[in-house]
């Protein structure tokens, strides 16, 4: 019964803890990656678009300048929350981001130049040939310090590094497989021969 009584305040703790983590002052697990947004909680106002700006293509290794565009919505302030989808590739912060474990959210809530909010960043590509995602979801806000008034909108973008994510079904072993069919049928057939003269030939033996 203790543990009982035990579980049901730590869920009523976190239940209380959840609007104070998810803070104008960034949160992750909301970049659209696992499905969730910001929406979760946020509403009321008209939806933003959003866009990545950015390399579609990198060297092993190699890092390539971003940046997530909030255009529209309610546009006074806004966040954002990234997340990419190869835990070998690194997400780097600039300007008004911070890191949040393995993700990028927002310090606090930054103002809107005009109709526009961008959040600028860096991803340092895995040193391998794959082709990852980034995810990305931006809120834009009213400015009233609270989830109403407030809607979100997220992307994703497509880096392919080095040769990209290797097709386990290339056509290229094909051409490999034929002529070696053609030698071990021709192989094999030599094999039945000799095969076939030490049957002749082992009784004979045996009977003289
Ligand atoms: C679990 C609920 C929850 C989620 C999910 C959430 N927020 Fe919030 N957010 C809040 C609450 C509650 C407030 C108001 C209290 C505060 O300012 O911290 C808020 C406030 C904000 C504000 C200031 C709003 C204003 O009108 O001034 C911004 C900006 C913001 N959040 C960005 C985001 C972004 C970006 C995401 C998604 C990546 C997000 N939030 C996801 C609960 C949430």
């Amino acid at each position: 019964m203790r543990f009982v009584t035990h579980s049901a305040g730590m869920a009523v703790v976190c239940l209380l803890s959840t609007p104070a983590l998810a803070t104008s002052t960034g949160i992750t697990g909301q970049s659209g990656k696992d499905g969730l947004t910001c929406n979760s909680c946020h509403s009321g106002g008209t939806a933003p678009t959003v866009e990545f700006t950015g390399p579609t293509t990198l060297a092993p290794g190699a890092t390539g300048q971003f940046s997530f565009i909030i255009r529209g919505g309610p546009a006074k302030t806004g966040g954002v929350d990234l997340a990419v989808n190869q835990s070998d590739a690194v997400l780097q912060p600039g300007p008004g981001t911070k890191k949040l474990g393995a993700e990028l959210a927002h310090s606090e809530p930054k103002a809107f130049t005009g109709n526009e909010l961008r959040f600028d960043f860096s991803l340092v590509a895995p040193a391998r040939d794959v082709t990852l995602t980034i995810f990305g979801a931006g809120n834009s806000a009213d400015g009233d310090r609270d989830s109403s008034g407030d809607r979100a909108a997220s992307t994703r973008l497509q880096v392919v590094v080095g040769n990209g994510t290797p097709d386990p079904t290339t056509p290229d072993d094909e051409p490999e497989e034929e002529p070696r069919g053609g030698c071990s049928t021709t192989g094999s057939s030599s094999v039945w021969a000799l095969a076939l003269a030490g049957a002749f030939w082992l009784p004979r033996r045996r009977r003289s």
